[in-house]
């Protein structure tokens, strides 16, 4: 066994994180629903959704056997809807293709929607204990820092000798036991010691090995030259409403931003909007603060029209109104449901 492996999978045993709700299980429809929802959500985060989705959906069966609105309306909140809709494709094809059982290599696993190489290699060693790496962004910290792996892992060629690294360095001994470990371990010091800015070195099992920590300034790595684009789209929304406060809804289409979702109409500038509003009602429009929200790629900016009607009068063909006891049912993007929390 490496040093390296063998470090980590002894702190891991008395400093790592051994009783969160996915842990102390093999069984792999569990560990896949976490890691899905871990993988742009925090832990904090994630564990009421977790519990929710499990006691709605206690197995990968009744997952498939649901309707993607109720699977989406359970996510409602967690954002990257796109994990939500493959999550359930996931489940109907595992049902489907493997007899209701998750396959039990990392290989096939990724076959599987919305399982990539690094979340199959979780499962997979997490659950039937395979000799396989993972290596998402935490790891690549921790790995690169140890290793003193200083190539620019923008380029693909370079993520790859990553990958090979990465799987040079994994436990060789009564794996059933170490990979599970070690896999939670790399996963932990990522997110407890190992971190992007001001690294705890002096708490760090693999400080005596680590290249970075020798070299003095850890927080180089990991070296990865493309920046984001980030770019700005400007969304119009009618926000319809009746005096008893029924609003209008529709289901955005995919694909597209909240792709499945329930949504209030949203319109690429006022022009459209106006348009799309009954001329005789036209003349209650009135503007609402406008407001920005945040995604991975870009920045939202979200104007809210105001259209208060005397009753439920049809809009379009593809909506509906919707009470606001109703909302809590349905999958709606976060700054939807906050704009219609706010009064
Ligand atoms: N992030 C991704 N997988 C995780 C896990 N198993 N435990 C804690 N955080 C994680």
């Amino acid at each position: 066994m490496t040093d390296f492996a063998s470090r980590v999978v002894r702190w891991q045993r008395t400093h790592g994180r051994n009783s969160l709700p996915w842990q102390n299980t093999r069984d792999p429809y569990r560990v896949w629903l976490s890691e899905i929802m871990l993988q742009q959500t925090q832990v904090a985060t994630v564990l009421d959704y977790y519990a929710r989705f499990l006691a709605r959906f206690p197995d990968v069966a009744a997952l498939a056997a649901a309707g993607l609105d109720d699977v989406l309306a359970l996510w409602s909140g967690l954002g990257y809807y796109s994990r939500a809709r493959n999550l359930h494709r996931c489940a109907q094809e595992v049902v489907a293709l493997h007899g209701g059982r998750f396959p039990r290599s990392a290989a096939t696993l990724q076959t599987l929607p919305g399982i990539g190489r690094s979340t199959a290699a979780a499962i997979a060693s997490f659950c039937f204990g395979e000799r396989v790496a993972i290596l998402d962004g935490n790891v690549k910290r921790v790995l690169t820092r140890a290793l003193g792996f200083g190539d620019d892992l923008a380029v693909a060629a370079n993520e790859r000798a990553l990958w090979d690294r990465a799987t040079q360095l994994l436990p060789t001994d009564d794996l059933a036991n170490t990979m599970p470990r070690y896999t939670q371990g790399l996963m932990d010091l990522g997110a407890t010691v190992c971190l992007a800015r001001n690294p705890t070195c002096l708490l760090c099992p693999v400080q005596p090995l680590c290249a970075a920590r020798r070299e003095g300034a850890p927080e180089r790595y990991p070296v990865k030259t493309r920046k984001l684009k980030r770019t700005a789209q400007s969304l119009w929304l009618l926000r319809a409403r009746t005096a008893d406060g029924a609003v209008w809804l529709h289901k955005r289409p995919t694909p597209g931003v909240w792709a499945g979702l329930f949504c209030l109409p949203v319109f690429d500038d006022h022009a459209q909007l106006v348009a799309s509003v009954p001329e005789r009602w036209r003349d209650r429009l009135r503007d609402a603060p406008a407001f920005v929200h945040v995604l991975t790629h870009k920045d939202l900016h979200l104007h809210p029209m105001l259209l208060d009607l005397p009753s439920q009068q049809v809009l379009s063909d593809d909506g509906a109104w919707f009470d606001a006891a109703q909302w809590p049912q349905l999958g709606l993007p976060a700054p939807i449901r906050k704009l219609l929390a706010e009064d």
